[in-house]
């Protein structure tokens, strides 16, 4: 029989063994390379004192090439819940130093039980990866143990957010729970993701190609589209993950979390009245304008690097969150191409999972012409964004700055498919097509050159401008650039209690 004090001295040696992980070596050499253990992370992310430890003594079950005398309590997965502005959020933190973060059935089965409460009690679940992925010890038991975690990343999709933030290696199908998470962040030079390492890709396919190249954070920033966000460190990227949750609700039944607006709602800045150029091939910066536009200035943009011909991102007008997607005619002239409709498909269906306002600056000449953009299917990719915001029943608000030609009109939140306010500046151009292309079809080969030019012209007076749009109702107000703020936040008002549902179905069939 042990006394008291003997009791809780076992408690507390079981405790600081598993708060100890791998051992204090291990988490030296973590150290030493300027990052942070998966305790430290969590403890990081979280409102101070508020994290609550779930199943810290578990341990794994394989007997098989001696695991039975190897056994660490916590078994290289650390998981509980905690608060981030005061709000409740479930975690887990895979643990390098404990069988390199391995997946574990015993440590998947925590996840498990994280993420069924994280969907019973409508809180937001967040995973922060570092893991050489299946314990290669447990064979079928691991992948089991993947297999329930995907299960539930698919039946939380649009229920709770779901964040992964990708701190070390992410190798094999470990890669596949964070991809169908909302949003990946990876740390710059020390994280990777990919589905087969540099080793095996030589044997298959003789490519020689390095970690950071296959899957490190700019490779999936800039080019693959697989990650959302890029920090230079551990603490950054802990950081990033606490503003992104401000502008989310804890789940797909809550509006997203207002704050007191310190900016004024009725700011017109002048400068906005010469932000679109005069000559209509002149590109500018739709970032200036909407960081003029917003809450303090305060633009959280998601995907910076991928796509850059459309931009999205998260800011507050009037203290309440909204969604924003824009053309960006300073990057190939503002274009819709395959990637920017997924970039942009994706952060909609995102934002109408979550109740979180739209608002579109609308600058798109139309879509990329060119074999690589039909051989790579930018008609069903570019109905991913079409259906995106068709299907999308939160407050939708558009701004026509400059063009709205042709299908692009159409897709970026027109009237037409459920715009509720639809705002033109003076300089909008709505048609089919710009004036040089227009005329060259409709009088092809027909004009002299003198003759061509005065029909271009003709056609710039009448339709490159807002005024058919207008005369229609498809555009509810023409504005002046400087009333955009105050315009917007009014609009949010109107739309606060917006009350619309598509018809009952089983799930669309969006083109895949
Ligand atoms: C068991 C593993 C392991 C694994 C690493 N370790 N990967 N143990 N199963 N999959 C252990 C190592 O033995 C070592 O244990 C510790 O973790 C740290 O690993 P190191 O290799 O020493 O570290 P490092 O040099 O930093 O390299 C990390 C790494 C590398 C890049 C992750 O270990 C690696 O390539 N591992 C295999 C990755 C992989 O191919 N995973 C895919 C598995 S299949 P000690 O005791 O020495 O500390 C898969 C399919 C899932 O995941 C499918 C789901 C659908």
């Amino acid at each position: 029989m042990h006394t008291t004090e003997e009791s809780y001295r076992l408690f507390e040696e079981k405790n600081k063994e598993a708060e100890t992980g791998g051992g204090e070596e291990k988490i030296e050499k973590i150290h030493k390379a300027g990052r942070k253990t998966a305790r430290e992370r969590i403890l990081t992310l979280l409102d101070p004192s508020t994290f609550v430890e779930f199943d810290k003594l578990v341990t794994h079950r394989c007997n098989d090439f001696g695991m039975n005398k190897n056994k660490i309590p916590g078994d290289g997965m650390i998981t509980g819940y905690g608060k981030i502005d005061g709000r409740i959020t479930f975690v887990f933190a895979q643990d390098f130093t404990v069988f390199g973060g391995t997946m574990s059935r015993a440590n998947a089965d925590k996840v498990v039980k994280v993420m069924d409460m994280a969907l019973t009690t409508g809180a937001p679940i967040i995973g922060l990866n570092d893991s050489g992925g299946a314990r290669i010890q447990e064979g079928v038991e691991s992948l089991a143990g993947y297999a329930d975690i995907f299960y539930r990343n698919v039946m939380a999709s649009g229920v709770v957010p779901q964040i992964s933030a990708i701190f070390g290696p992410c190798a094999g199908g470990a890669v596949y729970s964070p991809a169908m998470t909302d949003f990946i962040l990876m740390v710059r030079d020390t994280s990777y993701m990919f589905v087969t390492g540099p080793e095996v890709i030589k044997t298959v396919t003789h490519e020689e190609v390095t970690m950071n190249d296959l899957g490190g954070a700019m490779t999936h920033n800039t080019r693959s589209g697989v990650a959302h966000f890029v920090a230079d460190n551990d603490e950054q990227v802990l950081m990033m993950i606490r503003e992104l949750m401000s502008f989310l609700p804890s789940n797909n039944m809550e509006d997203p979390p207002t704050q007191p607006c310190t900016d004024d709602i009725m700011r017109q800045d002048e400068k906005l009245q010469h932000i679109v150029p005069v000559d209509p091939n002149k590109p500018y910066d739709m970032k200036e304008l909407i960081t003029t536009v917003i809450d303090n200035h305060n633009f959280f943009e998601v995907m910076p690097f991928y796509a850059q011909n459309i931009i999205t991102g998260f800011a507050r007008l009037g203290g309440r969150p909204v969604g924003i997607v824009a053309n960006q005619p300073a990057f190939l002239a503002g274009v819709l191409d395959i990637n920017s409709a997924l970039k942009g498909a994706r952060f909609v269906r995102f934002c109408d999972c979550f109740n979180i306002p739209l608002i579109t600056f609308e600058d798109v000449p139309g879509f990329l012409p060119g074999t690589t953009q039909e051989y790579g299917g930018i008609i069903k990719h570019g109905a991913k964004l079409l259906y995106a915001f068709c299907e999308a029943t939160v407050p939708k608000i558009t701004v026509i700055t400059r063009k709205a030609y042709g299908g692009a009109y159409c897709v970026m939140s027109s009237k037409h498919i459920g715009g509720d306010v639809n705002f033109a500046y003076p300089t909008a151009e709505i048609a089919v097509m710009g004036p040089e292309g227009s005329v060259n079809i409709i009088h092809k080969g027909k004009l002299s050159e003198e003759k061509r030019a005065e029909a271009v012209e003709n056609y710039r007076e009448t339709f490159a401008n807002p005024y058919k749009a207008a005369e229609l109702g498809y555009i509810d107000e023409i504005i002046y650039p400087k009333q955009t703020r105050p315009k917007l936040i009014q609009a949010l008002e109107l739309t606060q209690n917006k009350s619309k549902t598509n018809p009952p179905k089983k799930h669309g069939n969006i083109p895949l």
